[in-house]
């Protein structure tokens, strides 16, 4: 090691990966300096039904927001993820499925998710959705939810996923954001031996939406094989709609700047927003990252282990992959079921190249020590992401000793649901690692730092996260609601796209990332806005007033710490406290549960004016009340005094 914790490229990987820093400081200067040839010649491993001949039209300009690429081009997602790698690899595995329980597999080749694609595009069409329509897909990790989005996207029809741990209210409302006309589900959802009844809670969510739904036919795939409640006229079983479709079906020619899709992610205020994604730039920018990040070559077995409810899954399980004919792991259960071995032994069975997790996972299985890896080779891989959240260099060296044998290159990939596919990243064969830090800007990217008045910052430096230029994969719109789009993310720091995340760039030009900078809070790499389950809590019957916090925790990250005021006439109990627990869990997720909630009787720290000082209760949750800061401006400062001794009998 050259210098004390950076981990310059093994020269194996320097050998085999398509990228050295000679070519990434090469490319990167050419993207920057010249986009419009840059995007020219690499838009071009996309296969466009007709040729783009306009390449970059954007603006971040106020007054003048404008994200344009590849505009008059004309292409099908699916056709570029299914039929154009047909002619040779028909019969290549596109996944190795593996079931939640051990044993349970299935392999499905590109011919077979081709055909699975067509029919359930036909039948979709049967049931009278066509292009532009919105369809919310909600099922767990199996075929068919790589099926339906491609099915989707093959008749031009805007798939919306929602999370299978999401609740019948959270899915509900997002069925009614977009108006989606078809729902495609499934009876249930095992996850770690635990079954989650997907068609009861969509029965659940249409009945709350009553004669507001705009839900038609509602596709259910029988998986675990339980009866469900049938609404005749409404509901479809997937295996016989697809029984009548013939295999083939036109892919629709879409426009570069055509929907793709919808993927509905918590911000800082106000009710979760769909974020919008377009056809051409969004199928450059995954099938690029794709290959560049994890240095994927024909052949190679990837294994990204997110869930297609996450826009990791969107990039990384199906659109990347699939453009780029890989072959993936699609595995349907948890790292750590039925033992903590799991992750390790589904690696040496599919001899997996290529793994991608996100930190909490890893913290997860290193709490574990040594059992995790105990009686596996592991000797398969080559390279490890990460993605989701910072990593701590604790669990990177866990990660890189214990998965990588010392000699994995770990990228850690800094992106966004809004950012579409990967902005900073380490390129394996190009990048000396640092652990902790997502290193260097992907081609194309601009990032800056600014102070809070939105100032440049040069060299050195520590503040905001900014992105000075846009790049093929951004998000275009959040939909239904442009003003909030332009609102949300060019309005803070104008001219630039402003992330919510902090970060310090090192005297090598690294990127670290610090965190959200706004109220939204990261557990698991799960987002959640605060307004969101502060909005869930004052919803309860016993509580007057929230205020949720996030607070360090050693495997989420980051826990959820809710201070609730009851009612007048409310006495707190043990009882009161699961119960609101209980709540939160049914009207939003499971991820969602609070960690700690804490009574707050005598009211929450205000100021003057009645903001509630989140700062202050940040610090109390973190046990740092020695570093509370100026407090002058509170209305009534003794309130601090109580929760602070609240916080103490409790720890
Ligand atoms: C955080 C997930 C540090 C960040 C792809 C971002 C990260 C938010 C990293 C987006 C990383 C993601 N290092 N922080 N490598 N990757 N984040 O939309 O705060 O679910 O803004 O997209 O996760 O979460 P989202």
């Amino acid at each position: 090691m050259t210098q004390p914790g950076l981990y310059p490229v093994p020269a194996a990987a320097e050998a085999r990966c398509l990228i050295d820093n000679e070519a990434y400081q090469r490319m990167y200067q050419q993207s920057v300096q010249d986009p419009q040839s840059f995007w020219a010649e690499h838009g071009k491993r996309i296969d466009w039904f007709t040729p783009y001949t306009k390449v970059k039209n954007t603006s971040y300009q106020p007054g003048n927001i404008n994200i344009k690429w590849f505009e008059d081009g004309v292409l099908n997602a699916s056709y570029n993820c299914l039929d154009r790698h047909l002619p040779h690899k028909a019969n290549d595995i596109a996944y190795y499925w593996e079931g939640d329980e051990p044993g349970v597999q299935k392999n499905v080749t590109y011919q077979e998710l081709y055909e699975q694609v067509c029919q359930l595009a036909n039948g979709m069409k049967s049931l009278g959705v066509g292009k532009g329509d919105r369809v919310t897909i909600y099922l767990p990790m199996i075929p068919e939810a790589v099926i339906s989005i491609l099915a989707c996207a093959r008749i031009g029809a805007v798939h919306s996923v929602v999370f299978a741990g999401f609740s019948p209210d959270a899915l509900g409302s997002r069925v009614q954001d977009c108006d989606s006309k078809l729902i495609i589900t499934a009876d249930q959802a095992p996850r770690g031996s635990r079954l989650t009844a997907l068609k009861d809670n969509t029965d659940l969510a249409l009945g709350h939406l009553g004669k507001n739904s705009p839900v038609q036919h509602v596709i259910v795939v029988k998986h675990v094989g339980e009866n469900v409640d049938e609404h005749p006229g409404r509901d479809v079983w997937y295996h016989e709609l697809l029984a009548k479709q013939p295999k083939s079906c036109e892919p629709e020619p879409m426009n570069a700047e055509d929907p793709l899709f919808i993927l509905y992610t918590s911000g800082s205020t106000g009710k979760p927003k769909g974020v919008l994604h377009t056809t051409g730039g969004y199928m450059v920018w995954a099938s690029m990252t794709h290959q560049y990040v994890f240095d994927y070559h024909p052949g190679d077995i990837y294994w990204c282990a997110a869930d297609v409810g996450w826009v990791t899954g969107h990039t990384y399980i199906v659109y990347g992959p699939l453009a780029n004919g890989a072959c993936s792991v699609l595995f349907e259960g948890v790292p750590t079921y039925p033992s903590v071995k799991r992750m390790a032994q589904i690696i040496d069975k599919y001899q997996v190249n290529i793994l991608y997790t996100a930190p909490t996972a890893i913290r997860a299985l290193m709490a574990h020590g040594d059992t995790p890896v105990e009686g596996s080779k592991l000797n398969s891989l080559r390279t490890l992401g990460s993605v989701g959240e910072p990593i701590n260099p604790e669990a990177w060296g866990w990660y890189h000793e214990k998965f990588g044998h010392g000699n994995c290159p770990i990228v850690d990939t800094w992106w966004q649901t809004e950012t579409g596919g990967i902005l900073i990243t380490p390129l394996p064969g190009a990048t000396a690692l640092k652990p902790g830090s997502a290193t260097r800007p992907f081609f194309g990217v601009k990032p800056a730092i600014v102070d809070n008045d939105g100032k440049l910052q040069e060299g050195k430096a520590e503040g905001n996260l900014v992105i000075l230029d846009s790049w093929p994969g951004q998000m275009r719109t959040v939909f239904g609601d442009h003003e909030r789009f332009e609102q949300t993310y060019f309005s803070t720091y104008q001219g630039t796209y402003f992330t919510g995340d902090g970060a310090r760039r090192d005297e090598d030009g690294y990127y670290w990332l610090t965190g959200r900078v706004d109220d939204v809070l990261n557990i698991s790499g799960h987002r959640l806005g605060t307004a969101e389950i502060e909005s869930c809590l004052v919803a309860h019957d016993a509580i007057a007033e929230a205020a949720v916090v996030g607070y360090p925790h050693d495997i989420k990250g980051q826990g959820i710490y809710v201070y609730v005021t009851p009612r007048v006439g409310v006495d707190p109990s043990e009882e009161l406290t699961k119960a609101v627990r209980a709540w939160v869990r049914q009207e939003i997720s499971p991820i969602a549960s609070p960690d700690i909630i804490q009574w707050a009787p005598q009211g929450l720290p205000k100021t003057r004016s009645g903001k509630i000082m989140r700062r202050i209760l940040r610090k109390i949750a973190a046990n740092e009340h020695d570093q509370l800061g100026d407090i002058s401006t509170l209305a009534d400062p003794s309130v601090v005094d109580q929760l602070i001794e609240n916080r103490l009998n409790r720890s």
